[in-house]
Parts: C-alpha cells; structure tokens; sequence
C-alpha cells in the first residue's frame, strides 16, 4: 500500500501509447484522447526526460492570442462578445474578414516590452498564435498570401522579433499552430461542417489538399525559420492518426528536441492541455493548463470579467500543486499592446513569485491529493505547505505520516515552527496572523519518502451500475485520471456507487472526467445512504471538466455517484472522497 500512495503522490510518468478513435457520427470527425503521450520514433525515457527537463522547471508561461480578430475585438454589429472565434460565430464571409487584415497595423507593438512582462510576471516561457482558426499567419508565408507581410497594412514579419527578443532574454518560446482548422485558406477544417464544406463557397475543398498545399509547408516554414521551443497545435479535427504522422514525422526530422502538445491528432505529443480548467486530482504525465485572464483568448474590447491576482496566484499553485505547469492567457490589442488589466495582474503574479519562486519552480506535484485549508508542492524531500485559508485556532492539520526534520516559514528559514507528531498525522504551530493573505508559503523538510494518510476512498470497494467491456469500474480509483471507467451503453441510470467499509467522516470528494476532445457535458448527483434510505447530497453539472467540492462533515458508509450524460454513455476518470485533516 506505501509503494501505491507514493505512485499516486508522485504522480509517476508513463508513456501510453494512445490512438485516435473516429466519433461516430460527430461533425467534428474524430474524438482525441489528450490524456497521453506518443512519439513517432520511440525514445527512451531518458531522453524524454532530458528535452522535457527545461518545460517541467519552467511551470510558468505566456499564451498570445493575438491576430487580426483583435481588430473587431469582438464588435460586430449587435454583437459583443466574440474574440478569436468571431468570423466562425457570425459566420462573416473570408472577404469580407480579410478587409480587417487591411487595418490590422500594431505599431505599438514592442516585443522587448511583451518579453519584460512575461519575465516581471515570473514566467520562464511564452507560446504565440503563429495561426489561428481564421488561418492569418502572423510571419512571411510562401504558402498563402494570407499572411501579414502580404495581407496587413503592418507588412512585415512579427513573430522573428519576438523570438529573437525571447531568446536573449533568457526565454523559451513557441507557436500555436492552428494545423486542422482554417477559415479562410481553402479546405481547412471547419467547426461543425462536413470535412471540405463550409459557409461560404471559397472555403470549400479538400481538406487533404489543403494540408498539403498550406499546413505542412508553413509547419516546415516555421520550423525551418524560427529556432523555437514549443510547437502548440489545436482543435485536431479531422485529423486521425494516417494524417497526424508524416507532421509528426516532419518534426522529429527538423526539430528533434522540440516540445509539442497532443492537440496534434493520432496521439503524438507529449504533453496533455486542460482548457480552462484544472484536473481534480491532477494528470499522470506531463500536462498543462491554459487559461484566460477574463473571458476570450483574442482581445475582446467589452470583456471586463477579469480573474482576481488572488485567484491567478493560487490557480498556478494549485496546478503545480498537481503536477502541471500553467499557460496564463493575454490578448494584445490591434494596436500591438497588451491590456493594462492584464499587465497588472502579472506583475501581481510576478511579485508573489519573487518572495516564493522556490516553492513552485522544479516542483512535482505534492503528496496530498486534498488539503482543506490550501495546496502543497514538493521537491524530493522538501514540501511546500501553501496556506490559503489561515486557520482560526492557529493549528495547521496535514495528514503526513513521515517523520518530520524541519518546519519554517519560507521567508523567515531561522525560526523552526513548532510542529507535532502522532499516528494520525502532524500538526504545525502556525503565528497569529497570516503574513501573506493570498498563500503563506511552509517550508517543511521530511527525513524519508513521504508518507501520508490515506484518504477515504483510497482501496474501498467500488461498483458500478453496469460497465462497458473496455472501460471498467477500476480505472475510476486507480489514481490515474487517463483510464476511465463507461457505462453500458443502454445504461439510462448509471451510478458508482463506493462502501467506505465503516460509517467514516467525509467533507470533500472530487471527480475526473474522461479527457476527451471535443468535451461534453455530464450531471452528477451525489447521494448517500442513511437510515431513511438514499438521500441527495450534492449536484453539479459539469464542462467534462470534472468537479470539486466541499460540504459540511457528515458520517456515511455508502455514496453513490450518478452520471447523465448529453450524448452516449457517461464515464468517469477519477472519483475520490475525503475525511478532514
Ligand atoms: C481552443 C479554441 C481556441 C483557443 C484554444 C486555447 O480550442 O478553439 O480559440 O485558441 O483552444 O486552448
């Protein structure tokens, strides 16, 4: 049982071998599994270890969304709320679109200035839109014209600038490529229309023949032109894994050590990318979560739904405190700058960085899988403790077994913290008063391996309304969130259901769902057993994102999970309950 708990801490790597399976009948062409990793020629661990090594000290990067798109900045007519997607959402013709590139000229653009502010803010790597969905390239292009040399009033190259920029200061970089989709290049790939269809007459061809003549020369342009570290594909429709290969094939030739996320198709990449949101109990392999500061990636100039500093600073501890790294979104103006709401927020994230750096660069994800008061990272035998909640009677609880060597504060490593042992955990002596009120950082040192308690659920007996023959009820408590666990398919009341063995204590559970592109929508329903028979507990609707909660303490033995879901059976990726520390 030790050997599994420190497998479920550490969060072991390991190297699936995934393949993409056709959706039947979904308009998107193909179901992507994005919860592992693959490489066209095989590479020993080692050597994975060795190109991922800069990526996983990194933790902290900048996502650009930046084109054309910034022009409308999500205006058009009525409508107010697009940024990126707005030629798609208003179905805009590609001439009409083209007409923005006309006016798309950022002279206030600074790249030197864009590579200080992702340094200020703490980050160690930075990703730009080289293309997106409406297929503006933002370099020279022989491939289409479609491009901001020939297409923009701007007229020259933006991204050389920025790498070179990047890369003197100390900076990794890489591209987004929008490899599948392309709204104005003819047969890209379209959001909910049939492969080579489209709105408007110009879009229509074969998408095979526009992968040949646009997406593979302009990846070899990029890859042949630009000395970056990252290539970050997206939306994979369509691509299916006879079509994946020779562009993962391409890289390995030109770009041996390049970094690559598995939004390419056919399971090649290597490293999965939650979207807007942060797996419960983390990912098994390398992963990292992208994010927008408010609602849209590109800029959208009505859009105030900004993220608190606060809750931009405990988001990226908790990722790492789960293993990934975080891709912090901006969207820059036409003009070529990026918003000051988005500025401030860095910085904020930068400061917080600047005092705790050492708790979240070089760090795996730490040894508790729920912590009610904050989040915890590790590094060997270090681990820092991230108080969020400061607690009122000054006794911070953790369910840690291993002997303890030493207890401080991050900012204070002279003053030992008191700190208590038994065999149900430790308990350390925190000061009155919180010196950081978005997270203190604890730095607590252990003398082997840790050990912690295990939670509830942990070996409990787990069934299932039904199963299907490839996804059993197992994969949905083997602490691997990329396994999962799927209904029967005429399963139209399907539910988990754990035994705790014993009326325990619980105030926690948190539930993975199946990492699938394009994701869908589940309801889940808690509900326990009591003498009065099965009593609702908790209900939530999900994004396929998983969820999370916490209530008030209650004693149970029985808890049934059940699932709906919009289109085909539900499935399950994790399911964990929790007792307090
Ligand atoms: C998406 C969207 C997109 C955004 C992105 C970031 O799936 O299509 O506009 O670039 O992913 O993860």
């Amino acid at each position: 049982m030790r050997k599994l708990l420190c497998i479920l801490a550490l969060g072991l790597i390991s190297y699936p071998q995934l393949k993409a399976k056709t959706a039947s009948g979904a308009d998107e062409g193909v179901t992507v599994d994005m919860s592992g990793t693959n490489s066209v020629q095989p590479e020993t661990p080692a050597a994975r270890d060795a190109r991922m090594a800069w990526w996983r000290e990194a933790k902290f990067g900048l996502f650009i969304h930046w084109g054309v798109y910034a022009v409308p900045a999500g205006k058009y007519g009525d409508v107010d709320s697009y940024g990126e997607w707005i030629m798609w959402n208003t179905k805009m013709s590609p001439a009409e679109y083209q007409g923005y590139a006309k006016k798309f000229n950022p002279v206030k653009y600074n790249p030197e200035q864009w590579v200080k502010i992702a340094k200020d803010a703490g980050m160690r790597y930075m990703v730009i839109t080289s293309k997106h969905h409406d297929g503006f390239a933002l370099f020279p292009s022989q491939a289409s014209k479609w491009n901001v040399v020939d297409a923009s009033a701007y007229g020259k190259d933006l991204l050389g600038p920025l790498v070179q920029a990047a890369h003197s200061q100390d900076l990794k970089i890489g591209f987004y490529y929008s490899h599948s989709q392309d709204w104005n290049n003819r047969g890209g790939a379209i959001k909910s229309y049939k492969e080579g269809d489209g709105w408007d007459e110009s879009q229509k061809g074969s998408f095979d023949s526009y992968l040949e003549t646009t997406a593979k020369p302009q990846i070899r342009e990029i890859l042949t032109n630009y000395p970056i570290d990252i290539l970050w594909w997206d939306t994979p429709l369509h691509m299916y894994q006879p079509r994946a290969e020779p562009i993962a094939k391409m890289l390995k030739e030109l770009r041996p050590n390049i970094l690559t996320n598995l939004r390419l198709g056919g399971g090649y990449g290597d490293y999965a990318t939650p979207e807007q949101f942060v797996p419960s109990t983390g990912l098994k392999g390398d992963w990292e979560t992208c994010m927008t500061m408010n609602k849209h990636w590109g800029y959208n100039a009505v859009d105030q739904n900004w993220k608190s500093s606060p809750e931009l600073i405990q988001k990226l501890i908790t990722i790492c405190a789960k293993g990934g790294n975080f891709l912090l979104n901006v969207g820059p103006t036409a003009e070529g700058e990026i918003p000051a709401e988005s500025v401030k927020r860095l910085n904020d994230v930068g400061q917080w960085l600047k005092v705790n750096g050492e708790s979240i660069y070089g760090t795996t994800a730490g040894p508790f899988p729920f912590l009610t008061w904050g989040a915890a990272t590790r590094k060997n035998q270090v681990v820092y403790l991230h108080v969020f909640n400061w607690p009122a009677d000054g006794q911070l609880r953790l369910p840690l077994l291993s002997k303890v060597k030493s207890t401080t504060l991050l900012i204070d490593p002279s003053k030992q913290l008191q700190t208590t042992q038994n065999s149900s955990g430790t308990i350390i002596q925190l000061p009155p008063q919180a010196p950081d009120s978005v997270a203190t950082v604890i730095k607590l040192e252990v003398a082997e391996e840790p050990i912690v308690q295990p939670i509830a659920s942990f070996n409990k007996k787990l069934i299932a309304s039904s199963e299907s023959p490839k996804n059993r009820v197992a994969a949905a408590q083997d602490g691997d969130a990329g396994q999962y666990w799927e209904a029967a398919a005429d399963d139209k009341n399907a539910y988990l259901e754990y035994d705790l063995g014993e009326p325990t204590l619980i105030h926690a559970l948190a539930v993975d769902e199946p990492d699938r592109w394009p994701r869908y929508k589940q309801e889940l329903r808690i509900e326990i057993e009591t003498d009065k028979g099965w009593t609702p507990l908790l209900s939530a609707e999900t994004k396929g994102h998983g969820h999370q909660a916490q209530f008030t303490l209650i004693k149970v033995q029985k808890i049934r999970l059940y699932i709906k879901r919009e289109l085909g059976p539900p499935g399950i990726a994790e399911w964990q309950i929790y007792s307090p520390e």
